[in-house]
């Protein structure tokens, strides 16, 4: 089966990645917001990388038009239909509290607002999910413990922690507190590192914040004392080769990591990160890659297989989604 269709699951999508230049268009308008864009052409040119920080700068104006819970339900249903049509059964999906609180947008209007389209995303798109609080590691330590305190009243739907934003300059040690913290909640643990940053960042996560999932870790192809940790303990890495492309975090797709990752024996999954922006969704990058590197189908079906032993599912749901 082609990789845009293979049943797979996502585990690595920022929900705020989603946001589409028309639905950005739509929001503003909806709230009586005057965007710093003529159209959604012009936003869409705009859409040019230099690294993981120039990306962040318009991520986080572009997101300024989500006010109301309807703003994030439609944002999170629109990337459900999409995900559905290639082949997703499965999202662990990642949102950032901070960006928005701080923002003056409450705690009670994102989640409400998620969840409003997570409840149903079963029944209407044939997708379970999970939803992981990202912690903005550029913003602090004490900002992300503030975080998890806001996050208290909404732990019922909350199924993980992760760590995001700007990597470079600050390294996963520092949030060990607030990882702690949801650690003794029960909640799974996943942090970015490896993206920009380099592998010690990856060791931290592992050894100081003890993730179960390091999401993006590609620069650990430069450490063969790591390469054999992930693949000795089986911790997944989740690549997003799109987004690695155009972060300019690798210079093409022919030349991405993923093979060496493979060759150590990593459990390394495909995901999009942030489709709106990097040129496709989960099932472009399974077609961008295996055209790229030249993967046959049966590497394809590996990297599937990946997603799901990847995922925080049981094995009893697992059996129902495939
Ligand atoms: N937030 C959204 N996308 C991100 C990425 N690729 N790296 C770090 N933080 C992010
Ligand atoms: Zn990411």
């Amino acid at each position: 089966m082609p990789g845009l269709l293979i049943p797979k699951a996502e585990l690595h999508v920022h929900i705020e990645g989603t946001l589409e230049p028309g639905l950005v268009f739509a929001c503003a308008h909806r709230n009586g917001i005057e965007l710093p864009f003529a159209d959604v052409e012009d936003l869409r040119r705009r859409y040019v990388f230099d690294d993981l920080q120039s990306f962040l700068d318009l991520y986080y104006l572009a997101m300024d038009v989500l006010r109301t819970p309807l703003d994030f339900t439609e944002m999170t249903d629109e990337y459900l239909a999409k995900a559905s049509t290639q082949g997703v059964k499965h999202a662990e999906i990642f949102f950032d509290p901070q960006a928005h609180l701080d923002r003056g947008v409450p705690m009670e209007v994102i989640v409400e607002g998620l969840t409003a389209s997570l409840r149903t995303s079963s029944e209407r798109f044939g997708i379970s999910t999970r939803l992981i609080a990202c912690f903005l590691r550029d913003k602090g330590p004490e900002a992300a413990l503030a975080t998890w305190e806001a996050l208290q009243p909404h732990l019922d739907v909350i199924d993980g922690v992760g760590l995001d934003s700007a990597e470079v300059g600050y390294p996963p040690a520092a949030f060990a507190p607030v990882f702690e913290r949801a650690r003794a909640a029960g909640l799974h643990l996943v942090a970015h590192a490896g993206e920009e940053g380099p592998p010690e960042y990856v060791w931290q996560a592992l050894d100081v914040l003890g993730v179960e999932r390091v999401d993006h870790g590609i620069r650990s192809v430069e450490d063969a004392e790591l390469l054999r940790r992930l693949s000795r303990e089986r911790t997944p890495l989740t690549v997003c080769p799109f987004s690695n492309v155009r972060l300019r975090c690798v210079p093409d797709l022919e030349q991405h990591p993923l093979p060496a990752l493979l060759d150590a024996g990593v459990v390394v999954t495909i995901n999009s990160d942030d489709p709106a922006y990097f040129g496709g969704y989960v099932g472009d990058n399974y077609v961008g890659i295996q055209r790229a590197l030249d993967l046959d189908a049966t590497a394809v079906r590996e990297l599937a297989a990946h997603s799901f032993q990847a995922s925080f599912v049981t094995d009893e749901e697992r059996r129902a989604l495939l």
